[in-house]
């Protein structure tokens, strides 16, 4: 059932949207739903041959033009070739979608300066590239547009092993807030995905490999003890994008199956006591209140 699609056929009808890092895992999965939904997209990241590949079975699949565009986003002459390119191709862009990021994990001590801020250049300073560009484009042409930036969860909580790209993700959602607040006025919405564990490769090679992601599987973290469909962020994202959540800005929202709370609440980890070992401990409470009147 939560596979499902969810929005009508025509939602994205007209609107063309760019995706970076939209040629593999959760950038291809959402990209591929707007093109359902009869949007134009342009998929972008280093890797052509990747990029090309992907768009070509994109177009099969779904029987719409897809434009496969070569940009780092942390270059800002790539990012504004790409916005010309898209352009050029559709004639307009209303929608950008803030899906690249690098990240491994690594004790913080363990990281070159080089290594710290390659991760914050792909996530925050390719987000604020793009968003630069894109937001000074739409403001000149006076046209109303959306961004939408993928986030985690552990851009409000913050996380160990994960440093950089917590900075940089704490900073794409600052960067959501305060665009959403300055540029509402010009009828650009900003907004954001937190999406907790949605396996795939690029995310699995760097932050599960091995036998990690066996000992450390994220099912069990999870309350609904499962992982996330792709086909539920992609309903988010055609959702958070479209019109029909026009008076959304600003936003943040969370689709974890509730793993952030579940390990932020203190007596949460309590799921481990048996039937058995509650009864006990019942007793033992419920004495206390007594041997206290
Ligand atoms: C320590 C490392 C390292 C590692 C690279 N470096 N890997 N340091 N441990 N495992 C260091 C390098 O030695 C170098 O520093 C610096 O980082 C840059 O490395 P390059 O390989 O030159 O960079 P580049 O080719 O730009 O690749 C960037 C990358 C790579 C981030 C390192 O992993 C990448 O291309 N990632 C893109 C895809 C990705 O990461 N997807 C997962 C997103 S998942 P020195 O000092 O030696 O020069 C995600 C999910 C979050 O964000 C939440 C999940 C639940
Ligand atoms: P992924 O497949 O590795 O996607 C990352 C994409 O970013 C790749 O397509 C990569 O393509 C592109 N990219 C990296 N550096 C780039 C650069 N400098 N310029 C342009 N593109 C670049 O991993 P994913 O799991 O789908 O992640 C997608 C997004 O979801 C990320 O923002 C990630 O933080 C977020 N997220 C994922 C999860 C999860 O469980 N999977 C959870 C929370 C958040 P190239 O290598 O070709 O450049």
């Amino acid at each position: 059932m939560y596979n499902e699609p969810m929005l009508r056929d025509d939602a994205l009808e007209g609107k063309t949207i760019v995706v970076t890092g939209g040629g593999t895992g959760l950038g291809r999965a959402m990209s591929t739903y707007f093109l359902k939904l009869g949007a134009n997209v342009v998929i972008t990241s280093r890797k052509l041959e990747v990029l090309q590949k992907t768009a070509e079975e994109m177009q099969i699949e779904t029987g719409r033009k897809v434009l496969a565009v070569k940009c780092d986003v942390r270059n800002y002459d790539e990012v504004t070739a790409l916005l010309e390119d898209a352009i050029k191709t559709f004639g307009s862009v209303n929608g950008l979608l803030n899906n690249a990021a690098g990240n491994f994990i690594s004790p913080t001590e363990r990281l070159s300066a080089n290594a710290f801020s390659t991760v914050i250049d792909i996530v925050l300073k390719g987000t604020s590239n793009c968003s630069l560009a894109f937001g000074k484009h739409w403001i000149e042409q006076k046209q109303p547009a959306t961004i939408l930036n993928i986030v985690t969860t552990y851009a409000f909580t913050g996380s160990a092993y994960v440093v950089p790209s917590a900075c940089a993700k704490g900073g794409v959602l600052a960067l959501t807030r305060s665009l959403a607040a300055e540029w509402g006025r010009h009828g650009i919405r900003s907004n954001a995905i937190a999406p907790g564990p949605f396996p795939t490769k690029g995310a699995w090679d760097r932050l599960l490999p091995g036998e990690l992601a066996e000992k450390f599987n994220f099912k069990n973290r999870v309350p609904l003890k499962r992982v996330g469909e792709y086909q539920e962020l992609a309903n988010l994202a055609a959702f958070l994008i479209s019109d029909f959540s026009g008076y959304i800005n600003g936003e943040v929202i969370t689709i974890d199956g509730g793993e952030w709370l579940q390990g932020a609440g203190q007596f949460n980890a309590l799921e481990a006591v048996t039937p058995e070992m509650w009864d006990m401990l019942e007793q033992m409470i419920r004495k206390t209140n007594t041997s206290q009147i």
